[in-house]
């Protein structure tokens, strides 16, 4: 059974979940990185980003010849932006548009909108054997080590 954890990351929490999560699973890891970089400071940050949400926006990917058909299991992380996954991750879940896999969700957030954006999750990949969902608090600001503990602990309950 293999493994793939997809993931986008602005600020590197996200990418310091998927990381531990693809290390303690020996699963592949795919950076979902867009073409154009969003803005990681100032006004543009939030403005782009919550905008982009607002929009739908499926930004184009650095990588989107993955085949997806290696993989039975697929764990996907996003920061929430503005109560939703990121838009690299609705690029790669409306391009591939897979059904029958594992699948398993984490979230990075500052605390708000998580429930709303399993929900959408949930939904938009409906037909998928759902395994479990976490989220997590900002770890990079909070406790990193800790964060990393939860989330090794997590990915084995998965079972995968
Ligand atoms: C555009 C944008 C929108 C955001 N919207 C939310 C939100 O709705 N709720 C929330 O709790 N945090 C929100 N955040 C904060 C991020 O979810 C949080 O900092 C997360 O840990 C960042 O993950 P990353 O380091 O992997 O990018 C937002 C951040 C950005 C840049």
């Amino acid at each position: 059974m293999k493994t793939l954890v997809a993931y986008f990351s602005l600020d590197g929490d996200t990418q310091l979940i998927a990381e531990t999560i693809a290390d303690s699973l020996k699963a592949d890891i795919l950076n979902l990185e867009p073409v154009k970089p969003f803005p990681s400071e100032g006004f543009g940050k939030f403005f782009v980003g919550g905008m982009s949400v607002l929009f739908n926006k499926k930004p184009r990917l650095k990588n989107e010849d993955i085949d997806l058909r290696q993989y039975d299991n697929i764990i996907i992380g996003s920061p929430v932006w503005a109560g939703s996954y990121s838009p690299p991750v609705n690029t790669f879940i409306s391009k591939y548009r897979f059904t029958g896999k594992n699948v398993a969700l984490f979230l990075c957030s500052g605390g708000g909108g998580v429930e709303k954006c399993f929900e959408k999750f949930r939904k938009e990949l409906s037909g998928n054997n759902f395994l479990g969902e976490i989220d997590f608090i900002e770890p990079l600001k909070t406790d990193k080590t800790e964060a990393c503990k939860t989330a090794v602990k997590w990915a084995e309950s998965l079972s995968v």
